[in-house]
């Protein structure tokens, strides 16, 4: 259960918070949405809930923990415990797939044959096992964010953090990325949370969803409560501009 109270984050040079006195609790295991519009703060979030950066106020805990205010070397220990996708997939270009999907498994001293035996599951799970020695330039974007995943799960996260996963790809690939997001979100059992602007995206794979506007949350519920009885303005907006997933997405958070 990751549990945000009271946090306010306000950069330089804004009159307002990026994000805003903002509450949420997200329970276990659950695919969980934040769908907002571009500026309302949503990266933000995401990167005090996975203890990237620190809120000027407020407090952030995991299953009851403060964790907002650990120690370097605690905090260190438990960011292992969060993995991360990007829009951008944020792979090296350097490395082949293998070594990819290696690195953070170097990063914490497993040994070559660990690592060997583990990126092969990981391969095997993203559907991607010829591909372990090709370029990540020879990739398709599907196929980079699949390497990105494999990547993120490769030190048994427990949360599994998304911002905007899917915004560079096309429609159907967008929606193999979220069977698979799903899938893994059953086999392992772990905590997703899928920050993103498509209200396709939360449709097709969250369970629970918060609505963000202006560096707060406006509106939270079941999928099935908001999309049946949305209560504000602006979820309404994201609802009747729903499309089929295989003509809405693909285009770009610019
Ligand atoms: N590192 C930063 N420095 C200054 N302003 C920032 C920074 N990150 C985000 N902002 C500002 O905070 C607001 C929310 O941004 P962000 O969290 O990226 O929103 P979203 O992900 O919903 O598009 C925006 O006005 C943005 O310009
Ligand atoms: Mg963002």
């Amino acid at each position: 259960m990751i549990t945000v109270e009271n946090v306010t984050k306000r950069y330089r040079n804004m009159d307002a918070g990026a994000v805003n006195n903002l509450s949420l609790s997200i329970g276990e295991s659950l695919i969980y949405g934040i769908i907002g519009k571009s500026g309302a703060g949503k990266s933000t979030l995401l990167r005090i809930m996975s203890l990237l950066e620190t809120p000027d106020s407020g407090a952030v805990y995991y299953n009851g923990k403060r964790v907002d205010n650990l120690s370097q070397r605690e905090l260190i220990e438990r960011r292992r415990l969060n993995s991360m996708i990007f829009q951008s997939f944020n792979l090296f270009s350097s490395r082949n797939v293998f070594n990819n999907i290696a690195y953070p498994m170097e990063i914490v001293g497993k040994t070559r044959k660990e690592i060997a035996k583990r990126v092969g599951e990981l391969l095997e799970l993203v559907e991607l096992k010829d591909k372990a020695i090709s370029p990540i330039s020879k990739l398709s974007g599907g196929q980079k964010q699949r390497v990105a995943i494999a990547r993120a799960l490769a030190n048994n996260p427990e949360i599994l953090f998304c911002d905007e996963a899917t915004s560079a790809l096309d429609p159907s690939t967008t929606l193999s990325i979220l069977r698979l997001i799903r899938e893994i979100k059953a086999a392992l059992n772990i905590t997703v949370v899928m920050i993103t602007h498509q209200m396709e995206v939360v449709r097709e794979v969250c369970e629970h969803l918060s609505v963000m506007d202006a560096g707060n949350i406006v509106e939270s519920g079941t999928v099935r409560e908001v999309f049946s009885f949305p209560k504000t303005g602006i979820a309404r907006e994201f609802i009747s501009a729903l499309k089929p997933l295989d003509r809405a997405v693909g285009t770009a958070d610019v």
